[in-house]
């Protein structure tokens, strides 16, 4: 394979330059970021915006601002110091070793090379005059894509350790204009609430202190759109997440000239970092994807990024499934597990998901409140072990996975007993519980060596499993670790170091079970994040699954991330139709969680259908192209398509989401996206519940012109509450 293409290399040092002549792009296809370097050698951001046909203007850019009063010089810095004359909202606060809190950082060099045919990496180093203390700032930019990750590295060579109060990742800076924020609040089993805002004066932050997730409360995903609200398909947006797993912090700061400064990172809440001399503390990564048309492109770019380079087997399959917790909790047995294999093989799904409770004999997982850390198989319910349900599914023709939740412990169970320094605690308090359980210390090798044993042990004692749910319930209380106590390592590194922990054991398992589709699941949508990605299949983005509130929750999450990660349930948590609730699943990765056999007849017809229907459209809705066309939030029902890269296929889902008396939902045409303007287009309704009549004729053929301008009214009401069409090209 072709290894790195060194093709550009611009180092220059300050030494041999003015410093105020160093200009540092960062340019995608569509967009540009101007770095420049002022008189005295600080760095800042002069543009972001659609690129500059002549770069013999970039230096004429910065010229154009008048940011001269007193401490505004330093509003456009590209890594904000702390403890001289700045008064915004610092990147970076240290502690010098020799107790000094002042940090002055100044361009020393740069280079920029491209790492393949379509990524570029900058880097460039800042150093302190005074202290022996340097920061690199990293840009990797994907050209085509328009798809930019930043991070940093922080050294220094002081004699003792260095004290770093304040560490982010990104520090961006827009100037002058109205600026308008989405963000998303949340609960549990209410994930993804919309917010848009416009940004005033002053400081708005986000962040959460949850221990092992990002997301409970508030998700790191945001967009940022310029001028107006964020549109669809017009006007200025950069939309993205911190890819890092757990505490995060966004600072959004409007400055006294109307500029927005923002800066994301690992949120600095009790988690002060000791830095050792020659040790290098690399910051999580902000992935970001920058539009000038709109979130429409933002999102199906952000998308084919995740797919092509950041989850793992992005492009490949995903497998359908039938999971057994809604239907059985923890009351099950082998028998009544091998005959749920016949109702998956009935719907003709790929796999059978077995979930919680299958382990722990002292202490048995009958409930959420007993077992957990005990990863033995539980005798009375399996006396055949998983291997044995292993073989029956394979005999039955499908396959087998596995629920986990490997970073937890139950107070009431064997490893709690055994290995209570394992347990993150505080030892001279009561504890508390959240899910009446506890979280391991994964700051701690052993812990490490525990939680890859429990995933080793799974494959080598049945090499056969197909899946694994990982799961992770709770988030950190009392956060205080033994095992940082005891080598002498701060706590407030704890947080850092549990995160650090998770990624190398996912980097063993990954080194060892590279292919295994394995599903992120966080009591919700926890761990939705681009960071996990790398070892993940998929994610699960919330207990709720109601149908019509997932509609608007899969529309949301649509903005980040790609259908082929997000995993979508039927459940019975809604009476609405299982046609509507199989409807919406469909749109993402499909499975199931009901009692099948337990189905009417029409119904069970009607679902190994839609699953039939599913195989053979998912590869356009995993692969293809996202569309967004009706926005539920404005109308009375949701319209999204999904297009294939060479526009002959298309899937289009129209959900209602106002069951109001004899509404009619649908009054004009959904206007289509995607397609050849050129080509021809028959549709045809697909899931059309046994019984019922589609009222598309799928002999008549449409040009994609008609198509995208006039459109096709699904019809959609309360009688006909969800619409799926399949467009296909037709020579
Ligand atoms: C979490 C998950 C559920 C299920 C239970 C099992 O709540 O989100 O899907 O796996 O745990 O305890």
């Amino acid at each position: 394979m072709k290894r790195i293409l060194f093709i550009l290399i611009c180092s220059v040092i300050a030494a041999g330059l003015q410093a105020q002549d160093v200009i540092i792009p960062i340019f995608t296809n569509d967009n540009l970021m101007l770095l420049q370097t002022s008189r005295d050698g600080r760095l800042n951001t002069v543009y972001f915006g659609e690129p500059l046909k002549n770069e013999s203007e970039y230096k004429e850019v910065a010229r154009r601002y008048n940011f001269r009063d007193n401490n505004a010089g330093i509003y456009n810095a590209t890594y904000t110091t702390a403890g001289t004359w700045n008064l915004v909202e610092p990147a970076i606060e240290v502690l010098q070793s020799d107790g000094n809190t002042s940090l002055e950082l100044k361009y020393v060099s740069h280079t920029q090379e491209k790492t393949d045919d379509n990524a570029t990496l900058t880097i460039i180093k800042l150093e302190d005059a005074l202290y022996q203390f340097s920061v690199k700032l990293f840009y990797k930019t994907w050209t085509d894509l328009n798809v930019i990750e930043q991070w940093t590295e922080i050294e220094h060579s002081q004699s003792e350790a260095v004290v770093l109060k304040k560490f982010a990742s990104a520090n961006l800076f827009f100037a002058g204009n109205d600026f308008y924020l989405t963000t998303y609040g949340s609960a549990w089993a209410r994930e993804m609430q919309r917010n848009e805002e416009k940004l005033t004066r002053g400081i708005k932050s986000i962040d959460t202190k949850l221990g092992t997730r990002a997301y409970l409360l508030q998700s790191p995903n945001f967009i940022i759109s310029f001028d107006n609200k964020a549109a669809e398909n017009t006007g200025s947006v950069v939309l993205g997440q911190l890819a890092w797993s757990s505490n995060f912090r966004y600072v959004f700061e409007i400055d006294s000239y109307e500029n927005l400064r923002f800066i994301a990172g690992i949120n600095p809440f009790a988690s002060e970092y000791t830095l050792q001399p020659g040790e290098t503390f690399k910051t999580p990564s902000l992935v970001y994807v920058v539009s000038h048309n709109g979130t429409g492109e933002a999102s199906r770019n952000l998308h084919r990024w995740a797919r092509d380079y950041r989850v793992l087997d992005g492009n490949g399959e995903r497998l359908t499934l039938l999971n057994n917790w809604e239907a059985t909790y923890f009351d099950f047995d082998e028998d009544k597990i091998t005959s749920l294999f016949k109702d998956a093989k009935e719907l003709g799904v790929d796999l059978f998901l077995l979930d919680d409770g299958w382990f722990a004999n002292k202490y048995p997982r009958n409930s959420d409140n007993a077992g957990l850390g005990d990863w033995e198989e539980n005798k009375k319910k399996l006396p055949n072990g998983i291997g044995h349900l292993v073989s029956e599914a394979t005999k039955e023709g499908i396959k087998f996975g596995i629920w986990i939740e490997p970073e937890m412990v139950n107070p009431k169970s064997e490893l709690y007993e055994n290995h209570l320094d394992w347990v993150i605690r505080q030892p001279e308090r009561p504890e508390k519980y959240f899910r009446n359980q506890l979280v391991l210390d994964l700051s701690n090798p052993e812990v490490q060596d525990f939680v890859f044993g429990i995933v080793d042990k799974l494959f080598t004692d049945s090499p056969e499993l197909a899946f694994i749910k990982w799961d992770c319930n709770s988030v950190i209380y009392n956060a205080h670790s033994a095992y940082l106590e005891r080598e002498n390592i701060p706590q407030t590194h704890l947080y850092i170091e549990y995160t650090k922990g998770l990624y190398n054991v996912m980097e063993r398992v990954r080194e060892k079970y590279p292919d295994v589709p394995i599903m992120l699941c966080s009591g919700g949508g926890g761990r939705g994040d681009y960071e996990l990605f790398k070892y993940f299949t998929e994610f699960w983005p919330s207990d709720d699954t109601d149908p019509l509130e997932r509609v608007y929750m899969q529309w949301n999450y649509s903005y980040f991330f790609p259908s082929i990660v997000t995993d979508c349930h039927v459940t019975d948590w809604s009476d609405l139709p299982l046609k509507y609730r199989v409807d919406v699943a469909s749109m993402g990765k499909l499975g199931f969680d009901i009692v099948a056999h337990e189905l009417s007849e029409n119904d069970m017809q009607f679902a190994k259908e839609a699953v039939q229907n599913y195989d053979a459209f998912k590869d356009v809705v995993w692969h293809g192209d996202m569309y967004r066309l009706v926005d539920p939030y404005k109308n009375d029902f949701a319209a999204l398509m999904y297009v294939n890269d060479n526009k002959s296929r298309a899937v289009v889902f129209n959900y209602l989401v106002n069951f109001r008396y004899m509404l009619t939902a649908s009054i004009l045409p959904v206007k289509f996206a995607g397609l050849d303007s050129d080509k021809k287009y028959a549709l045809k309704e697909l899931n059309v519940y046994p019984g019922h009549r589609s009222w598309i004729d799928s002999e008549k053929t449409y040009s994609g012109d008609f198509l995208m301008n006039v459109g096709i009214n699904p019809n959609i009401n309360l009688r006909n509450m969800s619409v799926i069409l399949e467009v296909n090209e037709v020579k």
